[in-house]
């Protein structure tokens, strides 16, 4: 948490401060910054990873079925900088008015929290998630999103609905974080070896192939009912567009190892170059190998102040929107990454010895 910066005057000297907080800490806030510009915003974004100037998802996000289409719009004056949130807005960085909706389990879970528990401050996590395209482009190295104006001040319980009982309690409209660092440290020894060893393919166009499938009550991965779209349904698949990535990722200044995974665009996992080719027994692996990580107690959920600017490493946490806002309650936020010029930096042997139970 930074209390005393004024992003407007960022010198070189405190961004290489504030690159090396966000690469050790995962997720910083800095308060007080309800003046910023949209193009600051994007200034700051970009000097993170300046050889890019592709908005994350290019510009697939922007296919009608999409699951993410229906949640983000670009500025005018700054496409890079997407425009978020609920309520009707009006008069807003060159937006005459705009009806925004905040992203609600109902459009994406298999299970719905009845209207007598959403009445009752119910809510769930969304969709767990890093920003990334996860086809043809390479996931954003940060994400920054600014907490313009915050709805009101009631409070929410998140409920988990997976027959743990687990529940949050929540302000309306949080961002919840875990660390991906931590969702590796937790792992028993032979699960460590078995993330090591094995590569995550992704779906192609992801989020078109997930868009008629429904996700667990978590938000963590998809329920598996045979409803991704086939090839013939999607969009011509380039092959060598097609993303397959470790499941650990070194973070490029504490070379801490990082479990990365975004459970519900994965289409297969490959384990010493052996595929398990059945969606349904990759979705419950891997459920077994996250669902720990989103236990309450590791849990970050942001409690946010209008004018707060949140800077997370994208490629080291996982993230969900959470909440159930009805239209009167408005909240306006704005959100900007840039796809890589590079890869996500795999984990070497070297870097896994201190964790390897089999002595090479
Ligand atoms: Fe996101």
């Amino acid at each position: 948490m930074i209390n005393d910066l004024d992003l407007e005057k960022l010198t070189d000297h405190d961004f290489a401060k504030l690159e090396e907080a966000v690469y050790t800490y995962q997720v910083v806030v800095i308060r007080n910054q309800s003046h910023l510009t949209p193009e600051t915003q994007y200034k700051i974004t970009k000097m993170f990873d300046p050889a890019m100037d592709t908005y994350g998802h290019g510009g697939m996000h922007r296919a009608k079925a999409s699951v993410i289409a229906r949640d983000l719009s670009p500025l005018p004056k700054v496409p890079q900088v997407q425009l978020l949130g609920n309520g009707l807005i009006k008069n807003y960085q060159g937006i005459s008015e705009k009806l925004l909706v905040h992203p609600n389990h109902r459009v994406f879970h298999q299970t719905q929290l009845s209207t007598e528990e959403e009445a009752a401050g119910k809510t769930r996590f969304y969709r767990w998630h890093m920003d990334a395209a996860l086809y043809r482009l390479n996931p954003p190295k940060v994400t920054s999103l600014f907490g313009f104006k915050n709805p009101g001040t009631r409070r929410q319980t998140l409920q988990y609905d997976d027959g743990s009982n687990s529940e949050i309690d929540v302000q309306l409209g949080t961002t919840a974080f875990i660390s991906g660092q931590r969702a590796f440290e937790i792992l028993s020894p032979e699960l460590k070896d078995f993330c090591f060893r094995t590569k995550v393919q992704y779906a192609p166009h992801p989020y078109l192939w997930m868009s008629k499938a429904r996700s667990r009550s978590t938000g963590l991965g998809m329920v598996s009912e045979g409803k991704e779209l086939s090839v013939d349904e999607l969009p011509p698949i380039d092959e060598k567009d097609i993303k397959i990535y470790p499941m650990l990722w070194k973070n490029p200044v504490t070379n801490k190892i990082h479990l990365q995974v975004h459970p519900s665009a994965v289409q297969d996992l490959i384990t010493d170059g052996k595929r398990v080719g059945d969606l349904t027994k990759v979705r419950e692996i891997l459920w077994n190998i996250q669902r720990p990580s989103i236990n309450p107690e590791n849990v970050y959920a942001h409690e946010w102040k209008d004018g707060d600017l949140v800077i997370f490493h994208n490629r080291g946490v996982l993230h969900s929107v959470v909440g159930c806002l009805t239209p009167d309650d408005i909240r306006i936020f704005q959100q900007c990454n840039m796809a890589s010029s590079d890869e996500p930096i795999p984990v070497t042997k070297e870097d896994f010895a201190p964790y390897a139970t089999v002595k090479a």
